[in-house]
């Protein structure tokens, strides 16, 4: 009777976690998507827990506990910026359990045949993105040089790590009586897992994490193979396709080859910045700001990184309503990849309740720029420069952006000229249509909204 539970219970979580991923497509099906993917995943505990493979429920309890210390606080402690560095952290330890898994499933039962060939899939693809994610995190973290380290011959020393490391699996797939070939096999994978993240660096970190989760994917779905679990089959199958589509899909958004990210040490040699301090920019203040805003009758608003950074959402909402209510027609251009993961800003802007309908995909919004009378830029850089277009000798050549600066006037709030994430100078800041509003996103968004509703009071 409980196996028919169980089997009920999978089935209702392999397609709750399908329609999780299809509910995902939308920032309006978003949320629905997360319940989901969560019911998907409590049934599927629940599901397992009933099982008669189950011996004793203390040591689960006690691991439940550990994991829900260490879990809550992470989730709700950490900043919305560091969510790339804690996917990662999570990553590290999904592999690591399915690693570990396949290492006791080897010593406690000798598995022959395709099971084997199943765990040391498992146990390669586990250990390796074990270290490799702990890599990643450290890197975002900052606890680790962000730099990518490149030296000559690194390619082949690292295909030579691999490949023993796939000639000691093979081998204890011919022979699992040989026991001491694992830890070769698992040391090998933990140094090829650091071996593969060090030559990148920490700027193609949310690419490679989603690359690194398509791994942990893969080796729960070989652990399904391995432990007879269909459940896992399917779990680890749709996170080893979804993530190697998402590391596609953010490569093909900044223009980059799958191989340039993981072996092209981008971020190595920065573009230098120039001189770019004395050569002349226009700025404007709150109240200039707040004036031509005001008599606008289109404004585009692009948000990056620095909106995240600056936390300036409910402010640049507040913006949003002063101007709408004035009659300005305001709409918001994202891009694929501003900010620092996949719809980092369409989170942020739906966190402070913006319309999906004022949310515009980059290919659809290209066009309106020449027809706006401001495009106000908060905290976005690169996803903003011209240079992608034409200079062939920058890092971001061939990237597709937002066309800013066909708009009648530019208006960009940063801090100071420093670059973004590419580390290149932004053309777009020395045009004559370009206003530069020098300051923090969130404090120079209040002033202009300040100005905005004194000048309603008057
Ligand atoms: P960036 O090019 O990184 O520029 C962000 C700008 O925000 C900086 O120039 C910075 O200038 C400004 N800023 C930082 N803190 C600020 C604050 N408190 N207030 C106001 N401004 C602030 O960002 P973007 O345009 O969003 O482009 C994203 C970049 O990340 C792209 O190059 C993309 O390829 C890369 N990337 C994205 C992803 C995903 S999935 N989104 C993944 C990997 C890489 P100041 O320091 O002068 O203020």
């Amino acid at each position: 009777m409980s196996e028919y539970i169980i089997h009920i219970l999978y089935v209702i979580s392999s397609a709750l976690f399908v329609l999780s991923l299809l509910w995902m497509k939308s920032p309006k099906s978003a949320r629905r998507g997360v319940f989901a993917g969560e019911l998907g995943m409590l049934l599927a505990v629940v599901g397992t827990l009933l099982s008669h493979h189950v011996v004793t429920y203390d040591l689960i309890a006690i691991a439940f506990l550990v994991g829900a210390v260490a879990g809550v606080p992470m989730a709700y402690l950490m900043p919305m910026t560091a969510v790339p560095q804690r996917t990662a952290i999570s990553h590290a330890f999904g592999a690591l359990a399915a690693a570990l898994i396949g290492t006791a499933e080897f010593y406690a039962k000798q598995p022959t045949g395709f099971v084997m060939v199943a765990l040391v899939l498992e146990m390669l693809l586990g250990y390796l993105t074990f270290t490799g994610s702990l890599m990643a995190f450290g890197k975002l973290q900052g606890i680790l040089p962000t730099r990518p380290i490149v030296y000559k011959g690194q390619n082949f020393v690292n295909l030579s790590v691999f490949v023993l490391a796939v000639a000691m699996g093979v081998a204890m797939v011919v022979d699992p009586t040989q026991q001491w070939l694992l830890p070769v096999f698992a040391g090998l994978s933990l140094l090829f897992g650091v071996m593969l993240i060090v030559p990148i660096g920490g700027a193609d970190m949310p690419t490679v994490i989603a690359l690194l989760n398509s791994y942990a994917g893969l080796s729960a779905c070989a652990m399904g193979f391995a432990m007879g679990n269909q459940l896992l089959i399917i779990a680890g199958a749709l996170d080893g396709s979804s993530g190697f589509i998402l590391s596609i899909i953010m490569c093909r958004a900044m223009n980059r080859s799958f191989t340039n990210v993981l072996f092209g040490g981008f971020g190595q040699l920065k573009v230098k910045v120039g001189h770019a301090e004395q050569k002349p920019v226009r700025s404007a203040n709150a109240e200039e700001a707040a004036s031509i805003l005001e008599a606008a009758r289109l404004v585009l608003v692009v948000p990056g990184y620095g909106l995240a950074v600056a936390q300036a959402q409910h402010k640049l909402r507040e913006l949003y309503d002063q101007l709408t209510k004035r009659g300005v027609d305001v709409q918001f251009a994202i891009h694929p990849v501003a900010g620092r993961m996949p719809g980092h800003m369409n989170v942020l802007l739906a966190e402070a309740d913006i319309p999906y309908d004022k949310l515009h995909e980059m290919d659809d919004i290209n066009g309106e720029f020449p027809q706006a009378d401001v495009a106000l830029v908060v905290g976005a850089n690169d996803v903003t420069n011209p240079a992608a277009r034409h200079d062939e000798s920058s890092p971001i050549y061939g990237m597709p952006i937002l066309d800013v600066d066909k708009a009648r006037t530019v208006m960009v709030i940063k801090r100071s000229m420093n670059p973004g994430f590419a580390g290149i100078d932004n053309e777009l800041y020395y045009m004559d249509r370009t206003l530069m509003l020098f300051g923090d996103a969130k404090s120079f968004l209040t002033n202009i909204v300040k100005e905005l509703s004194s000048n309603n009071n008057r």
